[in-house]
């Protein structure tokens, strides 16, 4: 998934210092890694591939079913299994137009889709694979409530319908907006495919859907292994995730919210991010690493770091100011090419490449 800030291309970059600073590379028992803005899990996976017991938090529900999807343990007998349910849902039947009935429930094709019964006729996706993608949600649904596959099961499934109708959504690259014409890769068709999961079939991993300040207040939210790492990568600038990945998250939940204006918008007051406000967000830093020091007894976090850029609300010093009041502070750069969202916003920008930080605290 093309997702804005994801750190796929700097897991090098993180694994090496954050390795540096803690040495926990040696050592037979990992302590626990802690992706409190976890988004597309990208750093969560690659951490437990070394072997790293992972906990996985994000405010999106989307994040939440992609991280509960890639941290599964595929094992060679449910791969077999899941294979078959995925050819089933790829040639599962869909109603044509004519079957208005059969497609009241359908939320996707009726408000996302061209000819759908409602009034704006967006187009986020084409008919068909709008139609497919809400058979097969329904579908997923039928298998949870009749037992017929695990909580974890369904969640993986659900990933792989996330990552599948990601590929076909006719958008720039955000659901901030759809396109006027449908583009090429709109139009193939919706196939969703047996995705990769963890090798790392036996290490310990849970998923969290809450805002991080919320889960590290919570001293219910206990860590029994020790020198705990905690990696934070909030948004740096004013773009609220919620707006702009509000399609995916509607399909993870399917719980026919009202959708306003001609984006089709759901209502995302409780997920707006403190971290995207310069109002807000040095006091949302400064309280994340309270909670962690007055909880550290149930936590046990050691080490903290904080991915940011040189273009985020925060300036460097500001971060290493608050930083430096709970403990030891020490910071690594690397410069890196700039996301792409849209070229009319990227219009002003002359820099190719942004300089990225990973500052961190040893409490
Ligand atoms: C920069 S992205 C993380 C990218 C991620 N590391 C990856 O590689 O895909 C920031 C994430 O923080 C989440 N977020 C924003 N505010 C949050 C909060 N207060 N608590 C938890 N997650 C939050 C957003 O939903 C978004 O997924």
């Amino acid at each position: 998934m093309n997702y804005i800030g994801s750190k796929h291309s700097l897991l090098t970059f993180l694994h090496e210092n954050i390795e540096k600073i803690t040495a926990s590379n040696s050592l037979k028992h990992k302590p626990t890694f802690i992706d409190g803005f976890a988004g597309t899990g990208s750093v969560g996976f690659y951490f437990k591939n070394l072997k790293y017991p992972v906990i996985a938090n994000d405010i999106q529900y989307y994040s939440f079913v992609v991280n509960k999807g890639k941290l599964f343990n595929l094992t060679e007998k449910n791969k077999t299994k899941l294979q078959n349910i995925l050819n089933n849902l790829n040639n599962i039947k869909i109603p044509d137009n004519s079957e208005i009935s059969k497609l009241s429930d359908f939320f996707v094709y009726n408000n996302y889709c061209p000819t759908g019964s409602g009034e704006k006729n967006r187009m986020y996706f084409t008919d068909k694979n709008g139609k497919k993608c809400d058979a097969i949600r329904i579908e997923l649904n039928n298998l949870k409530n009749s037992e017929k596959i695990s909580e974890s099961e369904f969640f993986y499934l659900l990933w792989c319908l996330l990552e599948a109708i990601d590929k076909v959504a006719n958008t720039a690259s955000v659901y901030g907006a759809y396109l006027k014409k449908f583009k090429k890769s709109a139009l193939k068709h919706i196939e969703l495919e047996l995705l990769e999961t963890s090798t790392s079939s036996n290490i310990k991993t849970s998923v969290y859907n809450t805002s991080i300040e919320k889960l590290l207040g919570d001293s219910t939210f206990q860590i029994s292994t020790k020198n705990n790492i905690l990696y934070l990568d909030p948004p740096y600038n004013q773009r609220q995730y919620a707006p702009n990945y509000h399609v995916l998250e509607t399909i993870s939940k399917y719980d026919y919210p009202e959708l306003r204006g001609k984006t089709g918008l759901r209502n995302y007051t409780e997920q707006k991010s403190e971290f995207c406000s310069k109002k807000t967000v040095h006091s949302a830093l400064e309280n994340i690493l309270e909670n962690v020091k007055k909880n550290i007894s149930y936590n046990n976090i050691k080490y903290i770091f904080l991915s940011y850029n040189n273009e985020g609300l925060m300036s460097d010093k500001s971060i290493q100011e608050i930083f430096e009041k709970f403990g030891k502070y020490s910071v690594f750069t690397k410069e890196y090419g700039r996301f792409k969202a849209d070229k009319t916003e990227n219009r002003n920008h002359t820099a190719s490449s942004v300089v990225e930080y990973l500052h961190c605290v040893t409490l």
